[in-house]
């Protein structure tokens, strides 16, 4: 007994950290827009970029949305990978608060 309640007292923190990552920074359905006018086009609507083939998965590649919010703005910000075929920089596309709507609606569409 005792030691099921020592092993939940050590996971809790974990699980409550993680939902943490979780959290919507914004609006999803103000992101939902942006998503399909900016995002789409090689993430696709499904949001798998065609497996992965024109952008990064969301929703078979788990290792991105397990990302927390800070690491997921800063890579929309700065974009990542190839300049050409990579993932573009939104510095001069979006203000703040779009990143954050649109990584909303990522997270709640896309995420498990
Ligand atoms: C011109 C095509 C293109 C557009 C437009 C695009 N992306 Fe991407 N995105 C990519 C590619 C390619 C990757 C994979 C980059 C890599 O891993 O090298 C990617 C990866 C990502 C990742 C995962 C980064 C990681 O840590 O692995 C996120 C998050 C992301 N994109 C968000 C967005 C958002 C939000 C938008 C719209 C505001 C967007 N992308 C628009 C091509 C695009």
């Amino acid at each position: 007994m005792l030691t099921i309640f020592r092993k939940l007292l050590l996971v809790l923190p974990l699980v409550s950290l993680s939902t943490m990552a979780a959290e919507l920074p914004g609006d999803p359905a103000a992101g939902e827009e942006i998503y399909i006018d900016v995002c789409e086009e090689c993430h696709q609507l499904d949001g798998t970029g065609e497996n992965g083939a024109t952008a990064g998965d969301f929703v078979n590649d788990k290792k991105i949305l397990s990302q927390s919010n800070e690491e997921l703005l800063q890579t929309i910000f700065d974009g990542k990978g190839d300049p050409i075929d990579g993932m573009p920089s939104m510095r001069d596309e979006l203000s703040d608060q779009e990143m954050k709507d649109v990584l909303s609606y990522i997270r709640q569409t896309f995420g498990s």
